[in-house]
């Protein structure tokens, strides 16, 4: 159960290093909004762990992080029922992220999968800041933070909640008396401070970009850092033109051309948005046969994302009318995680006896 309610404790967040875009919606988002009701929801703007790669761009974090709390707002995460807060702003985690560092090995750290990729994709080569190796340890305290027991996340996510569930262990051992043999969902019961975190994937995991593929072959994951992405507030017209201009299969010069569905964003986005899946399924035979162009099922796509983001923007512009709404919002968030987040670094440091 959650500190403050008896409803189980979900949290989450994001980077902000941009907008939220349609990447974000299948992977996560969606999710949020569904279990809105059934958890007590904490939902974080990890502003620090923007730091660690555009340390040069403090103003361009500042504004991402406000314009994804307007995007929180816009998609329908409702301030009445779930917390929304910037890390910065609830200086316990960070402090539990200190006690919390011992209990990590360094290798450990270093074998973290998406710490690699991270590394390779954004070639950081051996420039990589102390704060960079820090954030999987800040997201460890995040979640650990609000004893959270339920995480949606994207799959690149997953190592660092593997690192969770270790350190939740770890703790509840060292420090609580908890048995290395009894089993994770017991862990409260047997004294333990901390719950052993589950994440939930998204229904699709990896949205692919608009783009065409990397140098491997492979298609690039829409992000912003690739400049393939739809952003939630991207208008009409926006959407369209990036709609029209998407990659989809090369080799296809006319309709009359058999198409490949497979490995094509057209038809992973149709897959992805198209709730009507019989036409989706005759399309694609008519793709493979020559018998349909691109231009007609990307109007088709337009018309679906259009229809999908309408209410998204039409709110997101109603609280941008409202001068300080967001910031309002964000303030009380930090309030009710500050009371959360000392409630448990005082508890940890009962058991840590680091009380004087
Ligand atoms: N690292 C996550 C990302 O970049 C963002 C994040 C920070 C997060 N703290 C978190 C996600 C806690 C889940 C739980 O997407």
């Amino acid at each position: 159960m959650s500190v403050n309610s008896n409803k189980p404790c979900l949290l989450t967040g994001d980077t902000p290093t941009g907008r939220l875009h349609l990447g974000h919606w299948v992977g996560s988002i969606e999710n949020r909004i569904a279990l809105q009701e059934s958890y007590d929801c904490y939902f974080l703007l990890a502003n620090a762990h923007a730091f660690t790669t555009r340390e040069d761009q403090p103003q361009a974090v500042r504004e991402s992080t406000l314009d994804i709390a307007l995007d929180y707002l816009s998609v329908g995460i409702e301030p009445e029922k779930s917390c929304i807060f910037i890390e910065s702003e609830v200086p316990a985690i960070y402090e539990l992220a200190t006690w919390l560092s011992m209990l990590i090995p360094y290798p450990r750290l270093m074998r973290n999968p998406t710490i690699k990729d991270e590394i390779r994709d954004k070639k950081l080569g051996h420039h990589y800041s102390m704060g960079f190796l820090w954030y999987p340890i800040l997201q460890v305290s995040d979640i650990l933070s609000f004893k959270a027991e339920l995480v949606p996340v994207g799959e690149d996510q997953i190592p660092h909640l593997e690192l969770t569930r270790e350190v939740a262990r770890r703790f509840n051992q060292l420090y609580c008396g908890v048995s290395s043999h009894s089993k994770d969902e017991d862990s409260l019961e047997q004294g333990g401070v901390f719950p052993v975190v589950e994440w939930k994937l998204g229904r699709t995991n990896r949205l692919v970009g608009l783009g065409g593929p990397a140098e491997n072959g492979q298609l690039l994951k829409m992000s912003k850092s690739f400049n393939n992405a739809i952003f939630l507030s991207d208008p009409p017209d926006i959407v369209q033109k990036k709609v029209m201009s998407m990659y989809t299969d090369p080799k296809r010069l006319r309709a009359s051309d058999p198409g490949t569905v497979e490995n094509n964003p057209l038809w992973i986005f149709h897959d992805a948005f198209n709730p009507d899946k019989g036409w989706v399924e005759s399309m694609k035979e008519k793709y493979r046969n020559g018998e349909v162009g691109d231009v007609a099922c990307k109007k088709k796509l337009v018309d679906l994302l259009v229809a999908l983001l309408e209410p998204i923007q039409k709110r997101r512009a109603e609280y941008k009318r409202e001068s300080g709404y967001v910031l309002r919002v964000l303030q009380r968030g930090a309030e009710k995680a500050n009371q959360v987040a000392e409630k448990t670094l005082k508890e940890v440091k009962e058991k840590i006896h680091q009380i004087y």
